[in-house]
């Protein structure tokens, strides 16, 4: 997230810069220039293409983030906590054929908008989503971590219901879970913001019921924003981030912080054994939110990739901080108890992606935002990092143009590693419409294969995926 940071100066330094066109508030950043929520669900049709869509994208790119419908206190607000809000482009046989953005439908944005009561059971007030957004067993889910159930929408992007997928289990999810390619089986760790002495391993098979549940023992109440899965285990991320009393008892509304009293560890469970046996490994001080792939080596080793912060969640309460990052690659060695770190990369960046055919397995190619220069963040730019020669090629969006999560999608089904497209929303700071902006994985460097207008500003938000039509309904 020191990518949000640097979004947040680049919206400071925007704001002012365009003080009569993009109203600005020093309550708070994350309400404002690009972080600023739309009001209004759009539906449109006729599109502007520069380019030529490739045909073979038969499906939807769909991203989420935060996007707060009423702020009663802006200056508390937390950039993680808002109404949640899809955004979905539909692409088909090389036509672009809609765009929509819809509200997820919580109790409290429904009764704003004049909606019904979406169906469902909810964690006691808990109904925030706002993370992620997935395709799983040929329908749709948006996701949050620590709390709220997900969300089943339609093909269209409306809240269908709430609910742990088809399972009646009261329990917490994440944003996100890891999908085994061979079985379809999805993967994750849940913490759970009330239970700071456990986090769970669930396993959600493709007719989307829970089967298995495994508690595993923690101090602190750790957040553990994401995981990673190898075919044999899973790779647990302790990191001394923890739920804080004092933060809850003073009203912060993220009441997570640094915690120097926490054992930093990170470890493996199996993902065929019924216990949370867990075998840990130290590691210094640091926090990651996001892995990229895991995988196990012959030697019985674990090899990570993470997005690593040397700190994290140290005095802000509105959003993440500006904070030294770096791509690194962590080994779990079978002989050993502590990590081996290797700097992958030391350029700033985040949201790290890869073919996710080759979840669990070894992988050559890696996908991360990066931003450009740390006093001037106008523009920001994709990291194609070969995970095999250490070369890094990277593509600019242009001047005062961020891109957002960038997704890669196969040519087709048995097409090799990287050989496909990279798809992702990408945010004009100077307030024009945003885009989609379409690049051929294997020329990153290259200019954009194809541009798709969009009617409205999108604004920065977390995760994104492609739902190929052979996945969800289209
Ligand atoms: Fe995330």
């Amino acid at each position: 997230m020191a990518a949000a940071r640097m979004l947040e100066k680049g919206a400071n330094w925007i704001a002012r810069r365009l003080q009569k066109r993009v109203p600005y508030n020093a309550a708070n950043t994350f309400l404002e220039g690009p972080f600023a929520p739309l009001q209004t669900e759009h539906t449109k049709t006729e599109l502007k293409v520069h380019g030529t869509i490739p045909p073979e994208l038969n499906g939807m790119l769909a991203r989420i983030g935060p996007n707060p419908l009423h702020v009663e206190n802006p200056a508390a607000h937390h950039w993680f906590l808002g109404d949640g809000m899809v955004h979905g482009l539909r692409l088909q046989g090389g036509r672009a054929l809609w765009y929509r953005n819809r509200f997820i439908g919580t109790d409290s944005v429904n009764k704003a908008l004049g909606k019904p009561r979406a169906p469902g059971p909810r964690r006691g007030v808990a109904d925030v989503v706002n993370t992620n957004i997935i395709g799983h067993g040929g329908r749709l889910w948006a996701l949050v971590e620590a709390g709220s159930y997900p969300v089943e929408l339609d093909a269209s992007l409306n809240t269908v219901r709430h609910g742990l997928f088809d399972s009646t289990l009261d329990n917490s999810y994440t944003a996100h879970p890891h999908t085994d390619p061979d079985t379809g089986e999805m993967h994750a760790i849940c913490y759970d913001g009330l239970q700071h002495n456990r986090v769970n391993y669930l396993v959600v098979d493709k007719q989307s019921r829970v089967t298995k549940k495994i508690d595993i023992a923690v101090k602190h109440g750790p957040m553990m924003h994401d995981c990673a899965m190898t075919q044999k285990y899973m790779v647990i991320l302790d990191l001394p981030v923890t739920f804080s009393v004092k933060a809850a008892l003073t009203g912060a509304p993220l009441p997570y912080c640094w915690n120097p009293r926490h054992q930093a560890r990170v470890g493996l469970l199996s993902r065929q054994g019924d216990s949370g046996d867990v075998r840990w490994f130290t590691i210094d001080p640091c926090y990651v939110f996001h892995s990229c792939n895991a995988f196990d080596l012959e030697d019985g080793s674990v090899v990570v990739d993470v997005v690593v912060y040397e700190r994290m969640f140290d005095h802000s309460s509105q959003g993440p901080e500006n904070q030294k990052v770096a791509f690194e690659r962590w080994t779990l060695p079978a002989g050993g108890n502590a990590v081996q770190r290797k700097v992958l990369s030391t350029e700033r960046q985040e949201f790290p992606r890869f073919d996710e055919r080759l979840t669990g397995k070894p992988y050559r190619h890696a996908y991360v935002v990066g931003i450009d220069d740390i006093d001037k963040p106008v523009a920001n730019v994709l990291l194609h990092h070969d995970l095999q020669t250490g070369e890094t090629s990277r593509h600019s969006y242009g001047t005062d143009q961020l891109t957002g999560e960038v997704v890669f999608v196969p040519r087709h089904a048995a097409a090799a590693e990287n050989d496909g497209w990279l798809l992702s929303y990408v945010h004009d700071l100077n307030g024009r419409n945003s885009r989609v902006v379409i690049l051929d994985a294997a020329n990153v460097a290259g200019p954009a294969v194809a541009e798709i207008k969009l009617p409205v500003r999108v604004p920065l938000g977390f995760h994104g995926n492609w739902i190929a039509d052979s996945s969800a309904a289209g």
